[in-house]
């Protein structure tokens, strides 16, 4: 009988949106979690700070010694606190006392998790972080074990709702980013401090992970290039719509082939304009959605909710589901896969693409001097569009693939030519072929 069974202990550290509901959920199903798990699962103690905010927490269930908590008699450690420390310290003291850890903790992973995977390694216990990255969108498990038998080599996706849902706004309103965010703010989808999420470094840390996974390489925070989307102007949104093209927050790791057949990484997050005929741009508001290239899957989207407490308690719960079965057969789930070892190439030896928007002067010549500049940068020009307006014209050049280095030095260059009045707007292009 399942219920004769020693119970599963379960220590929660941190109980603000999500914590609260994983344990709501928790303890309205136990004889559903039993039965999925082939135990009871109990938990023993919840962490907090402050036990008097926490007045639908049972009394004897709370403590502020979070530590006490992990050395005690439990199997699985839960870790909701979030940021680096005291969470670190106490996932370590979890995994070197032989528990379990099931957290949702991007920036810890994203710093940290090879000394994280070591110490679940060398203790032989499990580690698990579903909600780390896209909240309730089941991504890392399919990464991890379902795509494991794949050559993966693009993970693309909006990991960002809040800066989803801003530049959404700004796409349907015509509205400025700083406009945007404050009505994202009073509506209550951007924090009250937007800068983790607004800057990237949310989104860079979801990709240091995704990254990690697909590619079965270690990827440090550092690896990853990060630009946020606070100079995404009104007039970027706007020609990205002339060309029936949107602009996205992208978290972008890819398997970058060399001509002699030598492999690497690139992993980075920036704004870019993708179709919009493209299966992420019709990712609306809040939500997040990723896409996957794989040799033999081809091409797979994942889509879904990205943050939010109950959502997140799904990620959670189904990692603490399949910790728990682990135990109950003495087993393990899968360890750190960093066999490949394949360097992360730098920003500007990425293979991009560029949208580039000029004000110019209306006069002969000057189409011929700004294909010139891209010429003597050898980057190839896929799409030309002008049109003149008295003295003064509108060009609109988007290149083929070239390293970012490259169009990076093409742009400085046109920006410095007499006849071009102002460089409306630079962006990458993704999503379509090169
Ligand atoms: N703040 C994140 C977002 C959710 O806006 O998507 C947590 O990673």
């Amino acid at each position: 009988m399942i219920e004769d069974r020693e119970p599963i202990r379960v220590a929660l550290l941190g109980c603000g949106t999500v914590g609260t509901e994983v344990l709501r959920l928790l303890q309205g199903r136990p004889e559903e979690f039993a039965a999925r798990t082939g135990a009871p699962v109990q938990v023993t103690g919840v962490a907090v700070r402050r036990p008097h905010k926490h007045p639908n927490v049972p009394e004897h269930l709370l403590t502020t010694d979070a530590a006490a908590l992990v050395d005690g008699d439990v199997d699985v450690v839960v870790e909701l606190i979030g940021g680096i420390e005291p969470a670190r310290s106490l996932l370590l003291r979890a995994l070197r006392g032989g528990k379990s850890v099931v957290t949702g903790n991007k920036a810890l992973l994203a710093e940290h998790g090879s000394e994280l995977y070591s110490a679940a390694d060398e203790a032989g216990v499990d580690i698990y972080f579903e909600a780390a990255v896209a909240g309730a969108i089941p991504l890392l498990r399919p990464l991890r074990e379902s795509l494991a038998g794949d050559r993966i080599n693009r993970v693309m996706g909006i990991v960002n709702g809040t800066t989803n849902y801003i530049l959404s706004a700004m796409d349907s309103t015509g509205a400025s980013y700083s406009e945007t965010l404050d009505e994202a703010g009073r509506l209550g989808y951007a924090e009250a401090d937007p800068t983790a999420d607004v800057d990237g470094f949310d989104a860079a840390a979801k990709a240091t992970i995704l990254a990690a996974l697909a590619f079965h390489t270690r990827v440090a925070a550092t690896d990853v290039y990060r630009e946020g989307i606070s100079a995404v102007r009104p007039g970027d949104i706007a020609a990205a719509k002339s060309l029936d093209r949107t602009v996205k927050l992208l978290a972008i790791c890819e398997r970058v082939v060399a001509e002699d057949g030598t492999e690497s990484v690139s992993a980075r997050v920036h704004p870019a304009m993708i179709p919009r005929d493209h299966p992420l741009a019709s990712v609306g508001g809040a939500f997040n959605a990723v896409f996957v290239e794989a040799e033999a899957a081809g091409s797979l989207m994942f889509y879904g909710q990205g943050a939010g407490g109950a959502p997140s308690a799904s990620a959670v719960l189904g990692d603490l589901v399949a910790v728990a079965r682990n135990l109950v057969v003495a087993g393990k789930g899968p360890r750190e896969s960093a066999h490949a070892k394949l360097p992360v190439q730098p920003m500007g030896a990425t293979p991009t693409r560029y949208h580039i928007s000029l004000d110019v002067d209306d006069k002969p010549g000057v189409l011929s001097q700004v294909a010139a500049t891209f010429n003597d940068n050898d980057v190839s020009i896929s799409v030309v569009r002008q049109a003149g307006r008295g003295e003064e014209a509108s060009l609109v050049v988007v290149t083929h693939t070239a390293t970012d280095a490259a169009l990076k030095s093409t742009v400085d260059k046109i920006a410095q030519l007499a006849s071009v009045r102002e460089v409306v707007s630079v962006m990458r292009v993704e999503g379509e072929s090169s």
